[in-house]
């Protein structure tokens, strides 16, 4: 591992706020971006790219919104390129599961010539608690268009500590770590999961795909988002990622946490707690 700082991409974001938390606490030198720290960086101002590689050893690399974009393969190529002028010595990259383009974002850091490990996860809990789904739970009805597909879903947790472990130890270099929750669940399932701890009900309801986009558009979500809810929906929740794949075992010999362990600790947080969806009103 080397002294130089280790630039963090997606400050605030699901993984990265984790992965900085766990490195500062170990007291590595971190820098971490997005497009509002001070130290600018946005995916879509390639000029913000250079001060943020500057003199750094290595890269926790997110890519938002999402590797599903067209646009993704260009920029992290040009990234990849940058970095290695840069003086980069390794990338780990945050990736998903049986999506193309994140494929393709793999195998150009794969191929960068630069040391490398892809942490190639599943859907992560967190969408249920920090992302698009919290709204819906608040309400008592979560409504999607997925059926009874079931995915292996993640803790962001998880992630971060097996990021962390191949951003600081050399014995992890050049590997692919397929990370994935215990257990495969549909959205049924885990609905029925967290009323149960929540004691309270948050039904699902699944609707037709262009029932769902039309309900996005009432909400205002932009064309971009929508567009990347329906690639995730109708194209990778197929059945293709159901499942269950030990790279948390793999990486930290021990086992992936449980999606019941997950929702405790975020009814102990508060985080569904009515009270926020009175405070919203
Ligand atoms: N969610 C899932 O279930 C899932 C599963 C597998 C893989 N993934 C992958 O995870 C990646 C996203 O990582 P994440 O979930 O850790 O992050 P995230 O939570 O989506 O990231 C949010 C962070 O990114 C920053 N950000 C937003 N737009 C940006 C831009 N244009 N340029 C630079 N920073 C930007 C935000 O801060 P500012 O607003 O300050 O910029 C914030 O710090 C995606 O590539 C996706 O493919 C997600």
């Amino acid at each position: 591992m080397t002294n130089k700082p280790i630039l963090i991409i997606g400050k605030y974001g699901k993984t990265g706020r984790r992965v900085l938390q766990r490195l500062e606490s170990m007291g590595v030198q971190t820098r971490a971006v997005s497009r509002s720290t001070e130290l600018s960086f946005d995916w879509q101002q390639r000029e913000t790219w250079g001060p943020a590689l500057q003199g750094v050893g290595a890269v926790y690399v997110t890519y938002q919104p999402d590797l599903a974009l067209a646009q993704a393969e260009d920029d992290i190529e040009a990234f990849t390129l940058m970095a290695k002028q840069a003086g980069v010595e390794h990338l780990v990259l945050l990736s998903g599961r049986g999506e193309a383009g994140a494929r393709r974002a793999e195998e150009i850091v794969i191929n960068s010539g630069i040391a490398w490990n892809i942490v190639r996860a599943s859907w992560f809990f967190q969408n249920f608690s920090e992302s698009f789904m919290i709204d819906g739970i608040l309400q008592g009805e979560l409504v999607l268009p997925a059926g009874d597909i079931p995915e292996p879903f993640i803790d962001a947790e998880d992630i971060a500590d097996v990021a962390v472990a191949c951003l600081t130890d050399a014995k992890h270099r050049n590997r692919i770590y397929e990370v994935t929750g215990p257990r495969a669940m549909t959205f049924a399932d885990c609905m029925r999961e967290l009323s149960q701890a929540l004691q309270r009900p948050v039904k699902y309801t699944q609707v037709p795909i262009d029932d769902y986009l039309d309900l996005l558009d009432q909400q205002g979500v932009p064309e971009p988002m929508q567009w990347l809810l329906k690639e995730l929906f109708s194209e990778v929740l197929d059945g293709r990622n159901s499942q269950v794949q030990k790279g948390v075992e793999a990486a930290l010999a021990r086992p992936a946490t449980d999606f019941q362990v997950y929702v405790k600790r975020m009814i102990e947080s508060g985080c569904w707690s009515t009270d926020r969806l009175k405070q919203a009103v």
